[in-house]
């Protein structure tokens, strides 16, 4: 009976408002589970295997045992300790300690001392005998007959992923133009402030999990399984939460090995992992190979599109499939998708920030960039000629919302596209060139959940909710929802959140559907108690609930001005002192889908003497929906398109040949962006369609879109800077400089 109809004007939302929690952020006073101390809490470390394939032969703790300061260590064999992990129809994969390492940095056994030193000098002490196997890092190595097989039944993943609509071979015959280009994306890390770890405790029978974390519900159930315990015998909680890209998802060894060694020692446990170790275990981007093929007609009209892919999640199944992008973003009658993945002896994939979305825009975004040259086309009418108004993928769904075209248009506007486009090259040494990509993100959420506000007789709130503020900012628009119904000022409203003992459900904070599934949620709460409020003036005002309305903190009915009342004057309230508002989520309008949309330019300069590539410009225009908070919103624009110039230009595992180590597993030889990287002229172009349909605020997802063009967008542009094609990921000086002297070698140099 609450008005869930979206809102036509906001007064709050909208807004530019600093996160509620930025003090605590900024001054170090917030406690993130990384800095969680306990009483009595001991530390804990890791053995890991050294080897890129190895099976454990021994292994001795006597020496380690006697160690100053350690209480105990974990094995494969000690009791409790045989966990499965990556379970199949035939049974696990593996186990928390296997003895057959299939990756550098495979677990072997934890220790739990007095200080981390200890710990981890014990760890260090372990006696571990291994027999080295023959190992393969090269995904297209691992496929040939011979090659070291990781598991039963050879490197294969199961059979390759099929896509396919229409007539692919007729599409090409059609065809006026056609491009054919294999691209290689290598391996990205995910690398968030926050390292990968739990504090962890029992009470009794009852485990208590201070953790880093992307869902504290997802992860309860997850260890409720492991431990055999009822659901609310688990308490997982993420009060702070340093970032997570994806790679935080998953139930992690070291709470597991937290949790046994926490009932071992009736003592809590902190076990949190280094930087070098999370580059090893705890997640990356899949690299891929992506042959691609696109034909299309002289006017642009696309007429087929094909893509093999090759890709890897590591050692373990993880999906590392790219091929999303091709099947939906441009209208295209005849499309074929064939993607296989392998497994090699490197760490798991995870998911990572817009899964398969940046490698499968590297891919297509520069095929259409290639094919438009190939018909004398802008880049920018190619892709606008070709925006479809429904999901082809799920077989001609129409979308709530498309501003597909829109953020184009109004992207290219804002950039200056036609003027730059135009502009000389330049004719010395040092060149500059613009280029566009596009992008959307293939998944609407799921809308579940519950958010409880409590709303107090002086005029304050409390919202309680399950969904986890990942760093994104969400406590500070869930409070400006509350004050945007209530009017209770945004200092005011209280967000207590993530903690599975004391909030309720509500779905992982990944796949961008944080804000559109849980905003509609708290709205709903407050609506809630706002109705209950107008019952209660109501009653007072001799009045009906429908007249009635709640402006500035006075209920006024709208048919007799005199009858009014300020809610601190109401008599109920001030009796029950408390109104409770219980929002939940309906499940997502049928028939229709909504996903975000965006559009990516790039302005860059070569250096053509040193191979040196400087973004000087990038705009982000995003058809997300309503923009909430736009503080938080660009946050999240520049964020996802910095990462986007990491995985473009400066970002690669490297796994050595001869070992099969990897060779940059740290923050000095792996390469994040920094602030040197990002471009002085950096914009957000937010297109503000306010769907009216998907659901009550009117919101997409803005995280996994903002990170999924900018590469290509980079690769156009150098390729209009330099009329060179940077096929394989990262355009750093070293492949540059190649690329530049095989050009001058062929005789054909700028
Ligand atoms: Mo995301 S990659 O669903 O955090």
């Amino acid at each position: 009976m609450t008005d869930t109809r979206p809102w036509t004007e906001t007064k709050v939302v909208g807004t530019a408002q600093p996160r509620i929690d930025a003090h605590e952020r900024v001054s170090g006073s917030a406690v993130y589970a990384r800095d969680l101390v306990l009483p009595d809490m001991l530390h804990a470390a890791f053995a890991r295997c050294p080897h890129a394939h190895a099976r454990v032969k021994r292994v001795d703790v006597s020496k380690a045992l006697a160690m100053p300061g350690v209480r105990a260590i974990i094995t494969a064999d000690s009791p409790g300790a045989k966990l499965p992990f990556y379970l199949t129809s035939k049974g696990p994969l593996s186990w928390l300690f296997d003895p057959h390492c299939r990756h550098e940095g495979e677990e072997v056994a934890a220790v739990a001392a007095e200080t981390l030193h200890e710990a981890r000098a014990a760890a260090r002490a372990i006696e571990i005998e291994y027999e080295e196997l023959p190992f393969v890092s090269d995904f297209e190595k691992a496929l040939e007959a011979g090659a070291p097989a990781l598991h039963e039944g050879g490197n294969r993943v199961g059979e390759p992923d099929r896509y396919e609509r229409g007539d692919v071979a007729k599409g090409f015959t059609e065809a006026e133009a056609v491009v054919e280009m294999t691209f290689r994306t290598p391996c990205e890390i995910h690398t968030p402030m926050e390292t990968h770890g739990s504090v962890v405790k029992w009470e009794g029978e009852r485990l208590i999990i201070h953790d880093t974390n992307q869902g504290v519900f997802d992860l309860r159930s997850a260890y409720a399984q492991y431990f055999q315990l009822p659901l609310s015998n688990v308490r997982v909680v993420s009060e702070y939460m340093g970032g997570g890209f994806g790679s935080k998802l998953e139930p992690g060894k070291y709470t597991l090995a937290a949790a046994l060694l926490s009932r071992q020692t009736g003592r809590p446990v902190k076990l949190f992992l280094s930087r070098e170790e999370t580059f090893l275990c705890v997640g990356n981007r899949p690299p891929n190979v992506l042959k691609m093929k696109v034909g299309a007609k002289k006017d642009g009209t696309l007429t087929a599109l094909q893509l093999v892919g090759i890709g890897t999640g590591g050692a373990y199944p993880e999906g590392s499939d790219a091929g999303y992008l091709t099947s939906d973003l441009y209208l295209c009658p005849n499309v074929r998708i064939e993607e296989t993945n392998v497994y090699i002896n490197a760490g798991k994939a995870r998911a990572f920030r817009a899964p398969g979305f940046p490698q499968g825009a590297w891919a297509l975004e520069q095929a259409m960039d290639a094919i438009a040259l190939k018909l004398g086309m802008d880049p920018l009418a190619l892709r606008l000629k070709n925006v479809p108004q429904v999901s082809q993928r799920r077989g001609g769904v129409p979308y709530f919302s498309t501003g597909l075209a829109q953020c184009l248009q109004d992207g290219a506007k804002a950039f200056g596209w036609e003027e730059a486009r135009k502009r000389p090259r330049g004719s010395g040494p040092i060149v500059r060139g613009v280029g566009v990509a596009a992008g959307m993100w293939g998944w609407d959420g799921d809308p579940r959940g519950t958010a409880i506000l409590r709303y107090v007789a002086d005029g304050s709130a409390s919202l309680t909710t399950g969904a986890s503020d990942i760093g994104t900012g969400t406590k500070t628009w869930m409070a400006m929802i509350v004050s945007e119904e209530l009017g209770v000022p945004v200092a005011n409203v209280h967000v207590h959140h993530a903690d599975t003992d004391t909030t309720p459900y509500a779905v992982l904070s990944g796949g961008s559907q944080t804000v559109h599934v849980n905003s509609p949620t708290v709205r709903a709460a407050a609506l809630d108690v706002k109705q209950q409020l107008l019952e209660m003036a109501a009653e007072q005002l001799n009045a009906e609930v429908a007249s009635l309305e709640l402006k500035d903190g006075v209920i006024a009915d709208r048919t007799a001005p005199e009858k009014k009342v300020a809610l601190k004057d109401l008599k109920r309230l001030s009796e029950q002192q408390t109104i409770v508002g219980v929002g939940r989520r309906r499940p997502h309008p049928k028939g229709k889908v909504g996903l975000p949309f965006v559009a990516h330019f790039a302005e860059v300069e070569v250096d053509t003497r040193t191979g040196e590539v400087r973004v000087l410009r990038l705009l982000g225009a995003h058809d997300s929906g309503r923009v909430m908070n736009p503080l938080t919103y660009r946050n999240q624009v520049f964020g996802g398109m910095t990462m986007g110039i990491g995985f473009g230009m400066t970002e690669a595992r490297v796994l050595d040949r001869n070992t099969g180590k990897m060779a940059n597993a740290n923050w000095h030889d792996y390469k994040i962006p920094t602030a040197k990287d990002v471009p002085p002229d950096f914009a957000c172009l937010p297109v503000d369609l306010h769907d009216t349909e998907f659901n009550s605020t009117g919101t997409k997802g803005i995280g996994e879109p903002a990170t999924i063009p900018t590469a290509p967008a980079i690769a156009n542009a150098v390729f209009h800077a330099t009329g060179i094609r940077v096929t394989e990921t990262p355009i750093n000086p070293t492949q540059m400089a190649r690329l530049l002297a095989a050009r001058a070698l062929r005789g054909v140099g700028r």
